[in-house]
Protein backbone atom coordinates (compact mmCIF):
# COMPACT_ATOMS: atom_id res chain seq x y z
CA UNK A 1 0.00 0.00 0.00
CA UNK A 2 1.19 3.62 -1.19
CA UNK A 3 -0.55 6.68 0.89
CA UNK A 4 0.33 9.45 -1.35
CA UNK A 5 -0.93 12.65 -0.64
CA UNK A 6 -0.37 17.01 -1.33
CA UNK A 7 2.07 17.86 1.30
CA UNK A 8 3.26 20.84 0.23
CA UNK A 9 2.71 23.94 -1.36
CA UNK A 10 4.21 25.58 -4.72
CA UNK A 11 5.78 28.34 -2.60
CA UNK A 12 7.19 25.61 -0.41
CA UNK A 13 8.63 23.20 -2.99
CA UNK A 14 10.27 26.08 -4.59
CA UNK A 15 12.09 26.93 -1.20
CA UNK A 16 13.18 23.44 -1.06
CA UNK A 17 14.33 23.07 -4.58
CA UNK A 18 16.53 26.49 -3.63
CA UNK A 19 17.98 24.77 -0.83
CA UNK A 20 19.11 21.54 -1.84
CA UNK A 21 20.49 22.43 -5.40
CA UNK A 22 22.17 25.31 -2.94
CA UNK A 23 23.84 23.03 -0.60
CA UNK A 24 24.14 19.69 -2.13
CA UNK A 25 28.04 20.55 -2.83
CA UNK A 26 28.60 21.15 0.49
CA UNK A 27 26.74 17.93 1.61
CA UNK A 28 28.61 15.97 -0.49
CA UNK A 29 31.73 16.71 0.79
CA UNK A 30 30.98 15.95 4.46
CA UNK A 31 31.53 12.21 3.56
CA UNK A 32 31.62 9.66 0.16
CA UNK A 33 28.27 8.03 -1.28
CA UNK A 34 27.59 5.12 0.83
CA UNK A 35 25.13 4.18 -1.81
CA UNK A 36 25.54 3.39 -5.05
CA UNK A 37 22.41 2.61 -6.54
CA UNK A 38 22.31 6.20 -7.48
CA UNK A 39 25.01 6.12 -9.62
CA UNK A 40 28.37 7.49 -8.71
CA UNK A 41 29.16 10.65 -5.59
CA UNK A 42 25.15 10.91 -5.56
CA UNK A 43 23.46 13.05 -3.23
CA UNK A 44 21.45 10.20 -2.12
CA UNK A 45 24.55 8.39 -1.03
CA UNK A 46 24.96 11.30 1.91
CA UNK A 47 21.68 9.78 2.99
CA UNK A 48 23.38 8.84 6.35
CA UNK A 49 25.67 11.38 7.10
CA UNK A 50 23.35 14.62 6.70
CA UNK A 51 19.98 14.70 7.73
CA UNK A 52 17.87 17.78 6.14
CA UNK A 53 16.01 18.15 9.62
CA UNK A 54 19.01 19.69 10.53
CA UNK A 55 18.90 22.42 8.03
CA UNK A 56 17.10 25.19 7.09
CA UNK A 57 14.14 23.90 5.39
CA UNK A 58 14.09 21.78 8.86
CA UNK A 59 11.33 23.84 10.27
CA UNK A 60 9.56 23.89 7.05
CA UNK A 61 9.48 19.80 7.08
CA UNK A 62 8.53 19.15 10.16
CA UNK A 63 5.58 21.92 10.12
CA UNK A 64 4.27 19.53 7.19
CA UNK A 65 5.35 16.04 8.42
CA UNK A 66 4.13 16.34 12.18
CA UNK A 67 0.54 16.62 11.60
CA UNK A 68 0.53 14.02 8.71
CA UNK A 69 1.88 11.70 10.34
CA UNK A 70 -0.16 12.40 13.98
CA UNK A 71 -3.11 11.85 11.25
CA UNK A 72 -2.47 8.28 10.58
CA UNK A 73 -1.34 7.64 14.31
CA UNK A 74 2.02 7.35 14.15
CA UNK A 75 3.47 6.70 17.32
CA UNK A 76 5.91 9.54 19.09
CA UNK A 77 9.06 9.24 20.24
CA UNK A 78 9.56 9.51 15.86
CA UNK A 79 13.15 9.34 14.85
CA UNK A 80 13.38 10.53 11.01
CA UNK A 81 16.12 9.82 8.60
CA UNK A 82 16.11 12.36 6.05
CA UNK A 83 17.64 13.33 2.54
CA UNK A 84 17.41 14.34 -0.57
CA UNK A 85 17.62 12.95 -4.21
CA UNK A 86 19.23 14.96 -7.13
CA UNK A 87 18.78 13.18 -10.75
CA UNK A 88 20.43 14.54 -13.37
CA UNK A 89 20.03 13.49 -16.90
CA UNK A 90 20.79 9.65 -17.34
CA UNK A 91 20.64 9.61 -13.59
CA UNK A 92 17.83 7.00 -11.56
CA UNK A 93 17.43 4.48 -8.52
CA UNK A 94 17.53 1.07 -8.96
CA UNK A 95 15.43 -1.21 -7.74
CA UNK A 96 15.53 -1.25 -3.90
CA UNK A 97 14.04 -1.24 -0.82
CA UNK A 98 15.14 0.29 2.66
CA UNK A 99 14.28 -2.40 5.40
CA UNK A 100 16.91 -3.94 7.64
CA UNK A 101 16.11 -7.01 9.80
CA UNK A 102 16.15 -5.51 13.22
CA UNK A 103 13.13 -2.79 13.32
CA UNK A 104 10.66 -2.26 11.01
CA UNK A 105 9.66 1.14 9.96
CA UNK A 106 8.15 3.16 7.43
CA UNK A 107 9.63 5.15 4.22
CA UNK A 108 8.29 8.30 2.85
CA UNK A 109 9.18 10.15 -0.56
CA UNK A 110 8.45 13.80 -1.22
CA UNK A 111 8.70 14.81 -5.11
CA UNK A 112 9.84 18.36 -4.91
CA UNK A 113 10.60 19.17 -9.03
CA UNK A 114 11.51 17.41 -12.55
CA UNK A 115 9.95 15.56 -15.30
CA UNK A 116 6.70 14.05 -13.05
CA UNK A 117 6.58 11.45 -16.08
CA UNK A 118 9.01 9.99 -15.44
CA UNK A 119 7.15 9.01 -11.64
CA UNK A 120 7.99 6.14 -8.82
CA UNK A 121 7.61 2.53 -9.79
CA UNK A 122 6.53 0.15 -6.70
CA UNK A 123 6.90 -3.89 -7.43
CA UNK A 124 5.24 -6.06 -5.24
CA UNK A 125 5.14 -9.74 -5.10
CA UNK A 126 2.10 -11.29 -6.87
CA UNK A 127 -0.57 -12.78 -5.55
CA UNK A 128 -0.33 -16.14 -7.81
CA UNK A 129 -4.55 -15.47 -9.11
CA UNK A 130 -4.06 -12.09 -9.68
CA UNK A 131 -0.68 -11.65 -11.79
CA UNK A 132 -0.81 -8.86 -14.03
CA UNK A 133 2.95 -9.94 -15.10
CA UNK A 134 3.67 -13.66 -15.19
CA UNK A 135 7.32 -13.25 -16.60
CA UNK A 136 7.91 -11.77 -13.81
CA UNK A 137 5.60 -12.74 -10.80
CA UNK A 138 5.60 -9.02 -10.20
CA UNK A 139 3.13 -6.34 -10.13
CA UNK A 140 4.17 -3.29 -10.77
CA UNK A 141 2.90 -0.30 -10.31
CA UNK A 142 4.02 3.40 -12.14
CA UNK A 143 2.75 6.99 -9.56
CA UNK A 144 3.22 9.81 -11.87
CA UNK A 145 4.89 12.47 -9.86
CA UNK A 146 3.58 15.76 -8.21
CA UNK A 147 5.22 18.39 -6.99
CA UNK A 148 4.94 18.49 -2.87
CA UNK A 149 2.97 15.27 -3.01
CA UNK A 150 4.50 13.11 -0.31
CA UNK A 151 4.42 8.74 -0.76
CA UNK A 152 4.16 6.99 2.14
CA UNK A 153 4.71 3.10 2.59
CA UNK A 154 6.26 0.28 4.17
CA UNK A 155 10.44 -0.47 4.37
CA UNK A 156 9.86 -3.68 2.66
CA UNK A 157 7.84 -2.57 -0.87
CA UNK A 158 10.82 -2.59 -3.34
CA UNK A 159 10.85 0.70 -5.40
CA UNK A 160 13.04 2.43 -8.42
CA UNK A 161 13.42 5.58 -10.49
CA UNK A 162 13.91 5.61 -14.49
CA UNK A 163 16.86 7.19 -15.23
CA UNK A 164 15.85 10.81 -16.08
CA UNK A 165 15.56 11.42 -20.03
CA UNK A 166 15.87 15.28 -19.50
CA UNK A 167 18.03 18.27 -18.76
CA UNK A 168 15.68 19.08 -15.47
CA UNK A 169 17.17 17.72 -12.14
CA UNK A 170 14.86 15.69 -10.64
CA UNK A 171 14.73 16.26 -6.95
CA UNK A 172 13.08 14.40 -4.22
CA UNK A 173 13.10 14.54 -0.20
CA UNK A 174 13.25 10.71 0.99
CA UNK A 175 12.52 9.65 4.82
CA UNK A 176 12.88 6.69 7.14
CA UNK A 177 10.58 7.03 9.76
CA UNK A 178 11.02 5.14 12.99
CA UNK A 179 8.13 5.11 15.72
CA UNK A 180 8.96 4.39 19.64
CA UNK A 181 12.39 5.12 18.54
CA UNK A 182 14.90 7.51 20.04
CA UNK A 183 18.48 7.52 17.94
CA UNK A 184 21.22 9.15 19.67
CA UNK A 185 22.74 9.93 16.46
CA UNK A 186 21.74 13.21 15.64
CA UNK A 187 23.80 14.07 12.55
CA UNK A 188 21.89 11.05 11.04
CA UNK A 189 17.96 11.13 12.68
CA UNK A 190 15.74 14.01 13.72
CA UNK A 191 13.72 12.71 16.82
CA UNK A 192 10.45 14.41 17.18
CA UNK A 193 9.11 13.94 20.52
FE1 LIG B 1 14.07 4.38 -1.80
Amino acid sequence: MVIREQLLNRKEVDEIKRHVLATEDKVKRLGVSRYPGAGENALTGRFDIFNFFNSDIGPLLEKRIKPFLDKYNFFRPLSIQCWANTLRKDQGIKLHHHSNDWQQFYCANIFICGDQEIGTYYVKDADPEHSRNLATKKVIKKFKSVPGEIALFDCNLPHYVKSNPREDVRISIAMDIYQNTIFNNTDRYYVIK
